[in-house]
């Protein structure tokens, strides 16, 4: 089903007008719709049937306090990667043994707050970070649950920036070096190894390099066994790819079924970590023509949505469609064009070289799949209030986080105490 889609002549997410949502809560805004959430996320639970598996929602993607509990409703847990996360992730009704802890750089303070909710699972991805967090452990008398992340050196075949499973990325514990790591787990005294982790990228849209890294971890397990460790749980990390443009990722069904075929008599419970899949397609960012500007070369038609609402685009040349909100006229004539920011950057745009249909002020534009990754990726820059988030269910919506006055970012702030008051 298109949760997206054109109704009498305008956009609507589900049974609801974008430009009903732009007259109450104004422009740019964020909109996510709840039947698409629940859609993905029901696919994973259907396609996990008879598999001893389950999601831990990556909340990176988007930490909408609305959206994490319509996942846990669905019997999601969450991956987080920092206190902030956590916290989030426990307001949303998500059980705190149902969160994982990922992250390269965990401060002990987070760990030993994770520790004292009871998180379900930590993912170490250094020996320094075992250490930390077994003298953590030990300060709180408790035992920590985790998993080693390795990195499989395996090309994901993304976009570098989000490429996380090769030799010289960031992430994880060589496997080559990874048994020594588990060696050393095995004999500090707050710490119970439960298993593997690994995640090697974000938007994969084949499934040939989890098969070839799922490869490498099973065997990589069978010789942990051998050392004597005790692997019961094997996390497979997220990444796995929506359409954005004319890309064809495989079905989360499919997925689900490598992953079967892959780990069959490995006899571990798998942990799922998506982000971007529950959520990309299940969002569009929606914001008004300013002004349009024709140039030399090109048109600039200038929205109110800028860089710091979705800066995807500029980050990693991320390709999202733009579509008037007001259905064109068939056959409607179409300029190439720009469609920019009003920020003071040439790098603010939302899309380079498309060819649209006359826009003019006032008109309303709707970016696909910004669900993921989108607000959650927002910043102030320029002194622009972050979005509003809207959600919708059916015909029903509501503001689940409203678009702060420029007054409460100013309060925000303080002048040292030995400058003067500015006069009012
Ligand atoms: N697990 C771990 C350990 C991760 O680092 C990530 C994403 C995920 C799961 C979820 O991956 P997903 O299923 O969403 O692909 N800002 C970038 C994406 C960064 C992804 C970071 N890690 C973008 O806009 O493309």
């Amino acid at each position: 089903m298109n949760y997206f889609a054109y109704k009498k002549g305008d956009m609507h997410a589900e049974g609801v007008a974008l430009k009903t949502i732009a007259e109450q809560v104004g422009t740019p805004f964020y909109c996510y719709s709840a039947g698409a959430l629940r859609a993905a996320m029901g696919e994973f639970n259907r396609g996990m049937k008879g598999m001893n598996a389950s999601v831990c929602y990556a909340m990176k993607a988007n930490s909408s306090l609305a959206v994490i509990k319509t996942f846990a409703e669905m019997g999601a847990g969450a991956d987080i990667v920092s206190e902030g996360e956590m916290r989030r992730a426990l307001a949303a009704g998500v059980p705190a043994n149902r969160i994982v802890y990922s992250g390269v750089g965990k401060k002990p303070a987070e760990l030993m707050a994770a520790l004292q909710a009871g998180v379900g699972q930590i993912n170490v991805e250094s020996v320094a970070e075992l250490e930390t967090l077994n003298a953590v452990a030990g300060q709180l008398g408790v035992k920590a649950a985790i998993t080693i992340r390795v990195n499989p050196d395996v090309d994901a075949k993304t976009h570098a920036k989000i490429t996380t499973g090769k030799k010289g990325n960031k992430f994880g514990i060589d496997i080559d070096l990874a048994r020594e790591a588990f060696a050393i787990a095995g004999k500090l005294p707050h710490l119970n190894v439960v298993g593997v982790a690994m995640h090697i990228g974000s938007q994969l849209t084949t499934l040939s390099p989890y098969q070839r890294s799922i490869r490498k971890v099973a065997k990589f397990i069978a010789q942990l066994r051998s050392d004597g460790h005790r692997i019961d749980r094997f996390d497979v990390g997220g990444g796995l790819g929506i359409v954005y443009k004319k890309e064809k990722p495989p079905s989360i069904t499919d997925f689900l079924a490598i992953v079967k075929k892959e780990t069959k008599g490995l006899d571990c419970e798998l942990t799922f970590e998506p982000g971007r899949r529950l959520v990309g397609e299940a969002g569009v960012l929606v914001g008004e023509v300013i002004l349009v500007k024709p140039g030399a070369s090109k048109t600039f038609v200038i929205v109110d949505a800028a860089m710091n609402d979705l800066i995807r685009p500029t980050l990693y040349d991320a390709w999202h469609d733009i579509v008037p909100v007001r259905q064109p006229r068939p056959g409607a004539a179409t300029i190439r064009c720009d469609i920019v920011g009003p920020i003071c950057e040439s790098g603010d745009y939302l899309a380079q070289n498309r060819d649209l249909p006359r826009l003019s002020a006032g008109d309303l534009v709707m970016v696909r799949s910004a669900g993921a990754y989108g607000a959650v990726m927002g910043s102030t820059y320029n002194t622009r209030p972050l979005a509003p988030e809207v959600m919708v269910d059916g015909t029903r919506f509501a503001v689940t986080r409203p678009r702060p006055s420029i007054d409460d970012m100013l309060a925000a702030e303080r002048f040292p105490s030995w400058m003067e008051r500015p006069k009012p």
